[in-house]
């Protein structure tokens, strides 16, 4: 078996690092004149680095490691499926167990009618999936011409093209000749910055009543969607004041807008309950999910979509699929991280004991 040389020195595997990785977000040089921290380790909430360091991951990895670290089930999960069926395609009129026991899992516990899975392998690439799923949902409907979706100003939906083009962060945009047509822009609701003299109630309503002003701008028979986080993580963990979501709800129902709630940081949990959806009270179409899902132990993501939308779908061959949509081992290690979160009570904790808890805290 090759053993990951995890004994050599600190900065040994820095020189490696630096003259063979190209780290995501980041300033390459700068970080090699730094000297880039090592992980070694992980059990619970702590991280160990190559110098012997004990470090509390509050960030959980990237907002994914909702079970903790150091979860054998996981990695007995992922070895038995690796030895029973590593890999099988879902294309070709086949599928196996582990990738239908977890759309049938995620069907269970997604609210209202979000009762069907396509499977990705994280959170960018389900929201490619997305663009082009409420893109075809329309054509089938014989409205192909309405296929903008409108996003939000300092939103962050991933790092392909279609994930980076939904998102809304200038410096993203800048590199790479983004976004790609079809995509529009509104203002986040981010009262503490940006409300000014008003209220948050005020502030939510004038922010949401941005969605119904640019959909009339563009033309209701031209929009597609709208897709949002119930709260945004990477742009600065923004709670929407309490206006925000319903008047949304309200507009994207007026017009027949199809709602994508991003959930693949809100999900499993993050917010109380299983779905940042159900915490502000709104029905998307779909939802997207990643991270949580697997708690970060091997990559998978998925759109959750409505009976609504599935069903013109299914009339259709959607083009479209990852050779690792649905793997198996991904899928059987997320139904062994759904089966903790559930049988450990997690979303229940998050909402009767670490949030009130963590609410006390002022810094
Ligand atoms: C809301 C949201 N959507 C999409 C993504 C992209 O997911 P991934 O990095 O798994 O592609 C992220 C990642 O942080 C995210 O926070």
């Amino acid at each position: 078996m090759t053993l990951l040389p995890n004994h050599l020195p600190t900065a040994e595997l820095q020189a490696i690092d630096a003259a063979h990785h190209l780290h995501p977000f980041t300033h390459s040089n700068e970080l090699a004149e730094k000297g880039v921290r090592v992980i070694t380790s992980a059990k619970g909430i702590w991280l160990k680095d190559s110098e012997g360091e004990e470090i509390l991951d509050a960030m959980a990895g990237l907002w994914c490691v909702n079970i903790g670290y150091g979860r054998d089930e996981l990695a007995d999960a992922a070895a038995r499926q690796m030895r029973e069926l590593p890999f099988y395609n879902t294309f070709f009129q086949t599928t196996h167990v582990p990738v239908l026991m977890l759309a049938q899992k995620l069907a269970e516990l997604a609210p209202g009618d979000l009762n069907h899975v396509f499977f990705a392998n994280g959170g960018s690439d389900a929201n490619d999936t997305n663009i082009r799923l409420v893109r075809t949902y329309w054509a089938e409907k014989g409205q192909a011409g309405r296929d903008v979706i409108i996003s939000r100003w300092n939103a962050y939906h991933g790092s392909t093209i279609g994930g980076a083009s939904l998102g809304g962060m200038k410096g993203m945009h800048g590199q790479g000749s983004l976004p790609i047509p079809g995509v529009a822009f509104i203002d986040q609701p981010h009262w503490w910055a940006e409300g000014g003299d008003m209220t948050p109630e005020e502030f939510g309503l004038e922010r949401a009543q941005q969605l119904e002003a640019k959909i009339k701008e563009i033309s209701p028979d031209k929009v597609a969607a709208f897709i949002a986080e119930p709260i945004q993580g990477a742009g600065g963990v923004i709670v929407p004041p309490e206006t925000y979501w319903p008047e949304i709800q309200r507009i994207c129902k007026k017009y027949d807008i199809l709602l994508i709630a991003d959930e693949v940081i809100c999900g499993f949990g993050r917010t109380g309950n299983w779905f940042g959806s159900q915490t502000v009270g709104i029905e998307p179409d779909v939802i997207t999910v990643a991270k949580g899902l697997s708690s970060g132990y091997i990559p998978i993501g998925a759109s959750i979509i409505s009976d609504k939308v599935a069903d013109v779908l299914r009339g259709t061959e959607f083009s479209h699929g990852y050779t690792y949509s649905g793997h198996p081992v991904a899928c059987a290690v997320a139904l062994e991280n759904l089966r903790i979160l559930e049988e450990e009570n997690i979303v229940e904790q998050v909402k009767d004991v670490t949030a009130p808890y963590l609410s006390l805290i002022h810094i």
